[in-house]
């Protein structure tokens, strides 16, 4: 089926306890405000894929929690981000969600900007006195691409984003290059910590317990296989159900479904969801993939995106099966959320409370010891620092 091998799991290693996690890290606004500056403004942030602009002039606009942010597509074919923001007073340069604009031209007083970003035109400029064009060019945000994935970053120092990614390897090249189009799109907001809503994304000691009738029913959610990557990243890759792979569906079909894989899709025996830290994962499936990113708006708020990228079908409608496939991913995930807002409560109401957690749950762990390495410890409030940061480090695959 394909020139890349699939992927073997390797034997799992036995972890050390781990330490419990400050629940007050879930409730503190000062603590928020760290992770907003320290983790979110300076880590590679995954928005959306190179199918979403297919033409020059193409743009998204995206509701970043601290920062309105259009992406278009220049001249040059190269993707820009830039703050959605106008040089004049500020009013948004775009206001659709998405479109195709051969110029951006704020709607309050029609400054332009070229899909550069340059300032070009200034109605009525001699008002203005001696205005300066080139330095009222549109705040350009570093933009990136891992393969179609489409990456931003607020730090103008942060490493490049193929050093970002480099401890996935290139296990994924022939994902994340593949020509895909945009299935669905939706959000759900949620009343809970950022944290809750990314810690139910790296576990899958869930599984038999919530989503009991769903995924359980095609995952063999004990036997994960687990890998804690070099920035916060991971792997979360369950194995399919041995009677799931043996049953006659699986093998006649393309991988249980109508539809076509993905070029060299070779993800047979697990299903690989690579974890991005600080806020993604991507669940590759046979014929294109679910990406969820979680935004965090307030210390107890969060905003699920969930794209939906399809192998291109070309001209054709969209196949009908991929409505079958969002709906049921649309369950899955709503299986998820209803627990969330009562786990935010529950910490809330008992902040010290201490929570064990297992093997299992290791990514859990990676995740808060990564977030205090970036705002290093210092900075963070004693009762607030995770205990022993670099327990796992010797778990980390290089
Ligand atoms: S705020 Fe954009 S032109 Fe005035
Ligand atoms: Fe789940």
């Amino acid at each position: 089926m394909s020139a890349v091998p699939a992927p073997v799991a390797p034997a799992r290693k036995t972890l050390p306890t781990l330490t419990p996690i400050p629940r007050r890290r879930y409730i503190d606004p000062a603590f928020f405000q760290l992770e907003t500056e320290h983790v979110f403004k300076k880590s590679w942030l995954v928005i959306g894929n190179e199918s979403e602009f297919p033409n020059v002039g193409s743009y998204v606009t995206y509701d970043v929690p601290w920062a309105p942010v259009v992406v278009i597509r220049g001249k040059d074919k190269r993707l820009r981000a830039f703050l959605n923001s106008c040089t004049h007073r500020g009013a948004a340069v775009v206001r659709e969600e998405k479109g195709e604009a051969r110029m951006m031209v704020c709607k309050y007083h029609a400054w332009s900007f070229d899909l550069q970003g340059k300032l070009v035109s200034v109605p009525q400029r001699s008002d203005f006195g001696d205005l300066n064009m080139e330095e009222h060019a549109l705040n350009e945000i570093r933009c990136e691409q891992w393969g179609g994935l489409v990456f931003i970053n607020f730090d103008k120092k942060a490493m490049p984003l193929s050093e970002w990614v480099a401890p996935f390897g290139n296990q994924y090249d022939h994902i994340v290059n593949a020509p895909l189009k945009v299935v669905n799109k939706r959000s759900y907001t949620i009343r809970c910590n950022w944290k809750i809503a990314v810690e139910a994304f790296v576990e899958t000691y869930h599984v038999p317990v919530i989503h009991k009738e769903t995924a359980a029913q095609v995952i063999q959610s004990h036997d994960t296989w687990l890998e804690l990557y070099p920035h916060g990243h991971g792997l979360l890759a369950p194995p399919y159900r041995p009677d799931v792979l043996e049953s006659s569906e699986w093998k006649g079909t393309a991988l249980r479904s109508t539809l076509k894989p993905l070029d060299g899709y070779n993800f047979v025996t697990h299903v690989m969801t690579p974890g991005l830290f600080p806020n993604a994962f991507i669940s590759f499936e046979a014929p294109g993939y679910p990406m969820v990113v979680k935004w965090p708006i307030s210390v107890n708020e969060t905003r699920i995106d969930l794209f939906w990228y399809g192998r291109d079908w070309g001209d054709q409608e969209m196949p009908a099966e991929w409505n079958d496939r969002v709906a049921a991913f649309h369950m899955l995930m709503l299986e998820d959320v209803d627990n969330l807002e009562p786990m935010q409560k529950s910490i809330e109401a008992d902040p010290e409370r201490k929570v064990p957690l297992c093997g299992q749950e290791q990514r859990i762990w990676h995740m808060n010891a990564e977030i205090d390495r970036c705002i290093g410890q210092d900075n963070i409030a004693p009762e607030l620092r995770m205990k022993n940061a670099d327990l796992l480090d010797p778990f980390i695959t290089a």
